[in-house]
């Protein structure tokens, strides 16, 4: 079987309840930055889907940027080591940065990631991001937009992946338990 969806244990968030929060989020985000300068910190990979729906439905103006960090590897267990593999290409200071985020898990990538930008001097550092497994928080972190707060499972889709894979999943979704071990070639 070649299709991705067969690899597929359950749908977590659906297509629609994605589309309506990320509709909400954006309506939020606008309302609160009404007036003032915004500019968008995407965390590559897995931010790229949730930035690309939410920055349509975000109706003020707005630039955006990305970082890349690596904290997990190929693991599905946070390694607590943050690195960072791309930093912003423009400066911050005195702009409001909002940091979109796919998930957060023990919170340690965005702690650190909030904590080096602000020495940066922005004028405001808030975070959005699509998921919180709050559960497994092993550091303080305030998230300021959440979309969905999700039970401790290791979820793939929507940006999401597991060994590079399965961000293309329209869906938030949990794999079979035998997807989960290492594949061939990974
Ligand atoms: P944290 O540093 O533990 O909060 O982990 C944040 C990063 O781990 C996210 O940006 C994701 O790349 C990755 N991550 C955490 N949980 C999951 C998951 O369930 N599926 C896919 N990636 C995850």
């Amino acid at each position: 079987m070649c299709m991705l969806s067969a690899d597929v244990a359950k749908i977590l968030i659906d297509e629609v309840a994605l589309r309506q929060r990320v509709r909400e989020l954006g309506e939020q985000i606008s309302r609160d930055y009404c007036g003032q300068d915004l500019l968008l910190v995407c965390i590559l990979k897995g931010g790229v889907v949730f930035l690309s729906d939410l920055m349509r439905h975000i109706d003020v103006p707005h630039e955006i940027e990305f970082m890349a960090i690596s904290s997990y590897g190929d693991a599905t267990e946070s390694s607590g080591i943050v690195r960072i593999m791309m930093d912003l290409a423009v400066p911050i200071k005195g702009r409001n940065v909002l940091i979109v985020e796919d998930i957060v898990d023990t919170g340690y990538t965005l702690a650190y990631v909030k904590g080096l930008l602000s020495t940066r001097e922005p004028a405001s550092i808030r975070i959005c991001a699509l998921l919180d497994k709050a559960e497994r928080r092993k550091v303080p972190l305030q998230i300021d937009y959440v979309g969905f707060e999700i039970p401790n499972e290791f979820v793939v889709g929507y940006g999401l992946d597991f060994q590079g894979r399965y961000r293309n999943l329209p869906y938030v979704a949990v794999l079979k338990p035998e997807r989960y071990r290492k594949q061939p070639g990974k």
